[in-house]
């Protein structure tokens, strides 16, 4: 072995893992029974830029057993803490930050449980120790009063759970985390420190995922027919949806999108699949496409479904369709593809397409838009071939649209300065495609129009035989 090579091999054993690895924390659950404060990272700063204490603790689970954990908090974050615990713990004193902090912050937090043990009992401690809550059983907008119950009681914890680090692209198919259940709540409940701030914190994060990143032209993702590189819709990259820092053209919203798949009904594939048996599962389509593929879910759903289509998903985004080719790697999903293609104009030949899905699409985009989206799958789809929209729910009754896009645009127009809701084009869906009344326009018969749930509803129109 060659002395350098020795040398490497030295160091990688030598290093604390987190230093050279992802690591993805899962939520702790029990009554902490140590904690100490074990190390300063003035030299490597997290997310937000500044300088950590590291925590680690230990905690016993309702079933007896000892878990361990860590933290990482600064020192503002120990004097919120502080400032928030009861008066009753007053004879506990958080130590000035000056000189041999590490020892007297380590000194505090064993003092926290040994002396003080009730503290170490309270939701304000475990939230400090970012245990105790995972986020998992919110059921963000499965129907309209859970969507109230999350704006404005489920419970969000007051300091955030620790976050991951992913290393590499393909971590981005791990489980969602309970600090990821944290920030997308946080991205809506965020009046204690302001937008600007929040976006920040969001911003800060987002870049700690990973890229994924192709060629300087995104050539790897064409799809075929395509010969120069894509040019975006003028509103695609101007004002974003969900806050999504840098939009879906920033490859590492990536796994933060991915990370909402147990929040959306429509990005579950346990729902997808018994709907879209139902609705297709007696058709036989030979080509399928999934417009706005995203992260992919109805695209691989449908290939299960079918396995003897030809499925094609397609997305603006090339990052999303790279995520795609690694999760169809994973699951062995042979007969679906994905490349870069404009739903609005495709290279596609005319009528070659039994079925057109599109998931969560039209509603975010303007209306001339989506409307030519739809026309081209008209023009996608043979006759007799049917489009299949699993998207926001079009309101029938007008005051039920207005507060429908007064809530999701606060109110302001996509194409101006001022702060937008999380669907800048909520208005442009609701009041200017009226997706069940466009789709008939066009020549589509429809088919099943369903109220699934108070935020999503199911559109299915064929493209008939003959025009009359
Ligand atoms: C909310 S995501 C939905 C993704 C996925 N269908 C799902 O249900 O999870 C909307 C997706 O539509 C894509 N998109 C928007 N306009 C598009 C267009 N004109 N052509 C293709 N994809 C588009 C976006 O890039 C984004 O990935």
């Amino acid at each position: 072995m060659a002395w350098w090579s020795l040398g490497v091999f030295l160091l990688a054993i030598s290093l604390p893992s987190p230093l050279i690895a992802s690591y993805f924390p899962e939520a702790i659950f029990g009554t902490p029974v140590k904690a100490s404060v074990v190390s300063y990272e003035k030299d490597s700063l997290d997310f937000r830029g500044q300088p950590v204490y590291r925590i680690e603790f230990t905690v016993r689970t309702e079933g007896g057993e000892e878990v361990e954990g860590f933290i990482h908090r600064s020192y503002a974050d120990f004097q919120h803490f502080d400032s928030l615990k009861s008066w009753y713990y007053k004879d506990l004193r958080l130590p000035a930050n000056t000189g041999n902090t590490l020892a007297k912050l380590d000194a505090y937090m064993k003092a926290s449980i040994t002396d003080y043990d009730s503290l170490a009992q309270t939701t304000l401690y475990g939230d400090f120790l970012g245990i105790n809550w995972d986020g998992n059983d919110i059921k963000y907008l499965k129907n309209f009063l859970t969507f109230m119950k999350f704006l404005l009681s489920d419970r969000l914890p007051i300091f955030p759970p620790e976050p991951p680090v992913f290393d590499t692209e393909k971590d981005a198919l791990v489980p969602v985390m309970p600090f990821e259940n944290y920030i997308f709540m946080r991205s809506f409940r965020f009046e204690d420190i302001g937008f600007e701030a929040f976006s920040e914190y969001y911003q800060n994060y987002v870049a700690t995922l990973p890229v994924f990143a192709g060629e300087d032209d995104e050539s790897d993702v064409w799809a075929p027919g395509m010969v120069t590189p894509m040019k975006y819709p003028y509103h695609y990259d101007k004002t974003y949806v969900h806050f999504t820092p840098g939009g879906y053209l920033n490859g590492r919203s990536v796994r933060m999108s991915y990370s909402t798949y147990n929040k959306f009904n429509f990005e579950n594939e346990v729902i997808l699949k018994p709907w879209f048996q139902q609705l297709h599962g007696r058709r036989a389509p030979k080509r399928i496409l999934d417009v706005g593929t995203g992260n992919c879910g109805s695209a691989f759903v449908l290939g299960e479904i079918f396995p003897q289509a030809e499925v094609i998903g397609i997305d603006l985004a090339p990052a999303y369709i790279r995520f795609c080719r690694l999760w169809k790697e994973q699951r062995g999903a042979k007969n679906v593809f994905f490349y870069q293609a404009n739903g609005e104009m495709t290279p596609f030949e005319s009528g070659s397409f039994d079925l057109i899905q599109f998931t969560y699409v039209l509603h975010e985009m303007p209306q001339e838009n989506s409307k030519r989206v739809l026309r081209e799958i008209h023009r996608l789809l043979k006759p007799g071939g049917v489009v299949s929209g699993f998207d926001v729910l079009y309101w029938k009754d007008p005051e039920w649209r207005k507060m429908n896009v007064e809530s999701n645009t606060y109110g302001v127009d996509w194409n101006s300065t001022a702060q937008h809701g999380p669907e800048p084009y909520m208005d442009e869906y609701q009041n200017g495609l009226q997706l069940p009344s466009y789709l008939q326009e066009i020549g589509f018969q429809i088919q099943h129009n369903i109220r699934y749930s108070n935020v999503d509803g199911i559109y299915v129109a064929r493209k008939p035989h003959f025009h009359l």
